[in-house]
């Protein structure tokens, strides 16, 4: 099965083709993987914004209602996809998280980001 990395974390995990980058990182959040998801995962926010590092030939082109939504990102760069559309094909992808959307998940569970602040934690990741 391919596998997805997520550099921020060092984190990998294993998922059926077709599994979303949002679905995967949701499997391994346990392990510490932040992937904001506002809008539930349906094209309708930025806040699941990736950098695909490797492996972004070896999936679907973005729909143009991605590529509108990714216009409102911040930190925007030629690997930026939507986590939530953004399918597993046959090969494994690294994949590094956006500020922006470990920002929003921080937002999404405000008692983790207390726990983490307490702790002395980096936010960033
Ligand atoms: S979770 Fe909102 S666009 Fe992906």
């Amino acid at each position: 099965m391919p596998k997805v990395t997520f550099v921020n974390w060092d984190v990998s995990v294993e998922v059926q083709p077709g599994t979303t980058i949002l679905e995967a990182a949701e499997k391994v959040e346990e392990r510490g993987v932040k992937v904001g998801h506002s809008c539930g995962g349906v094209c309708a926010c930025s806040t699941c914004h990736v950098y695909v590092r490797e492996g972004l030939p070896t999936v679907e082109e973005p729909s143009e209602r991605e590529e509108d939504i990714l216009d409102k990102a911040f930190d925007v760069r030629p690997q930026s996809r939507l986590g939530c559309q953004v399918e597993v094909g046959n090969k494994d992808l690294v994949v590094e998280v956006s500020q922006e959307s470990v920002k929003a998940w921080y937002d999404e569970n405000p008692a983790a980001r207390h726990e983490a602040e307490a702790r002395g934690e980096d936010l960033r990741k």
